[in-house]
């Protein structure tokens, strides 16, 4: 189901319409639906059936506090890449027991902390960090546990700044590596081996290189078993592509190009991969994070100007790069829509912020709904790695955040004001 749609003209979250929180608590304004998020991540939870299984939730797609006390509480774990957001994930009340700990660039301080903290276990990218958790857990008297992440080479076919399981990305071990390097993973005292890693990119749209790595996974686990290297835990990451384009439709809105109306679902993505992972007889945990959260926010944007010159004609908001990255970082592509529905018409214009950039755009030749001075534009689908990549550029304070329960509004962060920019 969605929760944000509209109702009559006027798009709602939940039962809010986005109009009176725009007038309440100004533009730009991130605006969550609590009971998306809870519906998102109940169904992939679902989804896992029967297998013993736990959703991480990736905390980089929404660091919120609120938000990560909802997931928290309904039993998810968390899957972090830094202390920071394991000290999020720990305060806003995930159990030690279901955290991981990914990325590249450990430092030993983090390294140390998680180890005091008794994490699940370290997701490993190289020998490097293997001795490096290795020599911390000896000093501290502990044995951290670890999986092994694998980079499979295998292209997730997403695009190439978010895709993570190629030979030529910095992540993980390489596959011609992997056999040995378990091997000597087990001989290291002051570890405890438990499985393997694999995540190979993030919105990723066809079911095939999930298949193609879950085959590599449960081959490499067999090999494994027939040397004598039990691993008991597979953590398949996360990745699930959702739907940007068409994300609303309303019979006022101009037909979007519908290039990713086919995406499957989280749960299609599970469906075509538990059977292949689930024969290894391991655990089963998943890392998702834009698939919990991306489709239960919006970015609420105020048109501030209309301006035309003989080739083009700009709307400029209130919100920039600085607020919402994505267009400007990856061409990628969010629905714009209208809060209030007042009129059939429409004409292709670019929506641009306010920052002195020239990537400082939301959306280039875009049918848009027509607009004035003072309307009020909703970005949808800015949930996921929205407010987590705002920064302060351009000495804009970063936007409030708003939850929306039923009819219940509450400010989850306030907006930033200009005494704290410094
Ligand atoms: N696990 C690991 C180890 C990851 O690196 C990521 C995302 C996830 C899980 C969660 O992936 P998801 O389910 O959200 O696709 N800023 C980019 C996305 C970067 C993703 C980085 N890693 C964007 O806005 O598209």
């Amino acid at each position: 189901m969605n929760y944000i749609t509209y109702k009559e003209n006027n798009l709602t979250c939940e039962d809010i319409p986005l109009k009176e929180l725009a007038e309440e608590y100004g533009t730009p304004l991130y605006v969550y639906s609590k009971n998306q998020i809870t519906e998102n991540y109940r169904s992939l939870r679902g989804a896992m059936g029967e297998t013993n299984h736990l959703v991480c939730y990736a905390l980089k797609a929404n660091a919120n506090h609120s938000i990560l006390k909802i997931l928290a509480a309904d039993g998810a774990g968390a899957d972090v890449v830094s202390a920071g957001e394991l000290y999020l994930a720990l305060n806003a009340g995930f159990t030690q027991d279901k955290i991981v700990f990914a990325g590249v660039g450990k430092r030993e301080d983090e390294i140390e902390y998680a180890l005091k903290q008794d994490i699940f276990c370290f997701n490993v990218e190289s020998i490097a960090e293997l001795h490096t958790i290795s020599r911390v857990a000896l000093r501290m008297g502990k044995k951290a546990r670890i999986a092994l992440r694998i980079n499979p080479d295998i292209d997730a076919q997403s695009h190439p700044y978010i895709t993570t399981g190629l030979q030529s990305s910095k992540f993980g071990i390489e596959a011609s590596k992997a056999f040995e390097v378990f091997q000597y993973a087990v001989s290291l005292s002051s570890l405890e081996l438990v499985g393997i890693h694999t995540h190979i990119g993030s919105q990723i749209t066809k079911v095939e290189p999930f298949i193609t790595t879950a085959n590599y996974v449960v081959g490499l686990i067999e090999k494994l078993r027939s040397a004598g290297i039990n691993l008991t835990h597979i953590d398949f990451g996360g990745g699930f592509g959702v739907q940007y384009t068409n994300a609303i439709v309303h019979e006022a809105l101009p037909k979007e190009e519908t290039p990713d109306n086919s995406i499957p679902t989280p749960e299609d993505f599970l469906k075509a991969v538990l059977p292949i992972l689930q024969s290894s007889g391991c655990s089963l945990w998943i890392e998702p994070g834009r698939s919990i959260v991306a489709n239960a926010g919006v970015l609420v944007t105020q048109v501030i100007s209309i301006k035309e010159n003989s080739v083009k004609k700009f709307v400029i908001v209130d919100s920039g790069m600085n607020d919402l990255l994505r267009p400007s970082l990856y061409q990628a592509y969010h629905q714009i829509v209208p809060v209030s529905i007042d009129t059939y018409e429409h004409e292709k214009v670019d929506i641009v912020g306010p920052i002195c950039e020239s990537t400082d755009f939301f959306a280039r030749d875009r049918m848009l709904a027509k607009t004035n001075t003072g309307e009020y534009l909703a970005v949808l689908t800015t949930g996921a790695y929205g407010f987590v990549l705002s920064s302060n550029y351009n000495g804009r304070p970063r936007p409030a955040e708003i939850l929306v329960n039923g009819d219940r509004v509450r400010v989850i962060r306030p907006r930033q004001t200009m005494e704290e920019l410094g």
